[in-house]
């Protein structure tokens, strides 16, 4: 599906992606003045960032008509995801762009501290030949303490080795066994203090990181210790930092990021033995290529309501291959069992059999709920939002599953209040089919308007049901019937080309035979 969208970008981002972004037809509104970001956002679908637009709860009450936010890079300190979960807001980021880019700066502090290498350079360009003064150390055979041991952690860590060096982390997240595999062993933050000669950074920012690498911890550390901080400021307290380093508690630091940003003040910027780089990290024509790209992909798929593989608050694992197929099938049984049943259950049951059933298959059932309340609510729903609106209306979702399903290769069903769906897929280009309706079996293809029709199972009722739709000048693209459990009564199930007027449905109703009529919005 193409969405035609208003996408505003608030930062530089990387011509690639908002070309790709052009090329498929939306409007890309390139404003970087964020003064101005509260009125820019009004009326904006997508919003494109780094990491200096800080996307707040008033912000998203403004944008009223935003439906995902992409976050070229890795950090999301400077956005309210909860927030925007609630406002059923897409929260999307390029979590690998940039991670190579991120290690091999960590690398380049890490050298450049360790020798002195800006320093140097300044002093020769400024005409002093000063060999004695920046005398470095070695990596070989220090030890590297990496607080943090996720993504550019082991980047990092692989590098560090390579270098001789020996290296320990601190990340409770981390188990033992993973930590060996990367040849890191894995220690308490105060016994990686202790034993380091270079501490290293790679943690997210969250309440409980600020202010980790804090003045307590540093008076623990040896006076060797160099701290090097890619990650972001603030998790390193800066004025403790910088006392540590002119006490002498510790030999020195190499920072890309600021409690602030941007900033041309700091208690560190005066200090030799600190080499500081203006959050350069992810700086590299690769990484900015490549975040760039990803946003843009991740932000088309948000618009057109597809799953968005790097969506950080929808609540399922990615969609596979044979998972994928199956999401519009839920999506549009979602919509025409809201329709069948008419309100909002107490349960809902969304079951999976067959072979997806063996898959994760949480991002099936969010498409269920997106179709069921997509059709009842006001608000848009989204892969975002969907439990929130279950729960918002009391609903309680269950996902069940079985590994065998009759007659067919794979079969969903959604059960509530008493009534049911089944869709499955047939055939080699994988065609949808309503194959069950509170236990009546079918053979339809699901279409935006179906009727079932219960009757007597008599001769002349199918030709009553054609005589009126007809008359009203409905077609009928697709029908199936068959015999009810109830003896005497039969059941059909059709698909009109044409929303069949009220008026027409009321008629059915009356007509002689008829028993009832469910009509289905899909
Ligand atoms: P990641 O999520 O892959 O890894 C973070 C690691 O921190 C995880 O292993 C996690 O278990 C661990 N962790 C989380 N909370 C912790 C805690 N309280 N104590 C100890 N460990 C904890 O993240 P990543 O992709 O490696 O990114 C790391 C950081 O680098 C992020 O802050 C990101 O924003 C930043 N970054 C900066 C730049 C830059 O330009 N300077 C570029 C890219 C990423
Ligand atoms: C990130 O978190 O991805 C980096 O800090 C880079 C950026 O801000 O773009």
């Amino acid at each position: 599906m193409k969405v035609v969208a208003r996408i505003l970008v608030t930062e530089e981002i990387a011509d690639g992606g908002l070309d790709r972004l052009r090329a498929a037809g939306h409007e890309v509104d390139v404003q970087l003045d964020l003064t101005q970001l509260f009125t820019h956002v009004v009326g904006a679908h997508a919003l494109i960032i780094r990491s200096a637009t800080q996307v707040t709860a008033e912000l998203l009450d403004v944008a009223t008509e935003l439906m995902v936010v992409g976050r070229a890079g890795i950090g999301l300190d400077n956005v309210d995801v909860p927030a925007a979960t609630r406002r059923g807001v897409m929260v999307v980021n390029a979590p690998q762009s940039n991670i190579v880019s991120a290690a091999e700066h960590t690398m380049a502090l890490l050298l450049a501290q360790a020798r002195n290498v800006p320093q140097a350079h300044a002093a020769l360009k400024a005409g002093r030949w000063e060999r004695t003064r920046w005398e470095g150390v070695e990596l070989a055979d220090k030890t590297l303490g990496i607080v943090g041991l996720g993504r550019i952690g082991k980047l990092v860590a692989d590098r560090a080795k390579a270098f001789g060096m020996r290296l320990v982390a601190y990340d409770p997240f981390i188990s033992v066994e993973r930590a060996r595999q990367m040849g890191v062993e894995l220690v308490s933050l105060d016994q990686l203090v202790l034993e380091a000669d270079f501490l290293t950074v790679h943690l997210p920012k969250t309440k409980e990181t600020t202010g980790l690498i804090g003045r307590d911890l540093l008076l623990k550390a040896k006076p060797s210790l160099r701290v090097i901080n890619v990650a972001r400021g603030g998790i390193v307290d800066e004025q403790a930092l910088a006392d540590a380093i002119r006490d002498g508690v510790i030999a020195g630091a190499a920072i890309d990021v600021f409690a602030t940003e941007p900033t041309t003040e700091s208690p560190l910027f005066g200090l030799d033995s600190v080499v500081v780089t203006p959050h350069l990290g992810a700086s590299t024509r690769e990484a900015q290529d490549k975040a760039g790209e990803t946003i843009a992909d991740m932000v088309q798929l948000a618009l057109a309501g597809d799953f968005v593989p790097f969506a950080v608050n929808v609540d399922a694992a990615e969609a596979n291959e044979t998972l994928r197929p199956y999401l519009p099938l839920a999506e549009r049984l979602g919509r025409l069992f809201s329709s069948l049943v008419g309100r909002s259950p107490s349960v809902l049951e969304i079951c999976t059999e067959g072979d997806i059933a063996g898959y994760d298959t949480r991002i099936v059932a969010l498409a269920a709920l997106k179709g069921f309340f997509g059709a009842i609510s006001e608000e848009p729903v989204t892969y975002v939002n969907a439990p929130q609106q279950a729960k918002d209306r009391g609903v309680e979702v269950r996902e069940t599953s079985s590994a065998t399903a009759a007659d067919f290769v794979n079969v969903l069903t959604i059960r509530g209040g008493g009534r049911s769906i089944s869709g499955a897929m047939v055939g080699r280009r994988g065609e949808q089919r309503i194959i069950e309706i509170d236990d009546h079996h079918f053979d339809v293809p699901p279409a935006d308007h179906m009727l079932m029709v219960k009757n007597d199972d008599r001769p002349g009722v199918i030709g009553l049901v054609g005589t009126l739709l007809g008359d009203a000048g409905v077609n009928i693209a697709d029908m199936d019937v068959g015999r009810a459990d109830e003896p005497g009564t039969a059941v059909m199930l059709i698909a009109p080309t044409d929303v069949v007027p009220e008026a027409v449905i009321e008629a059915l109703r009356r007509a002689p035979g008829i028993i009832s009529v469910d009509a289905l919005v899909g």
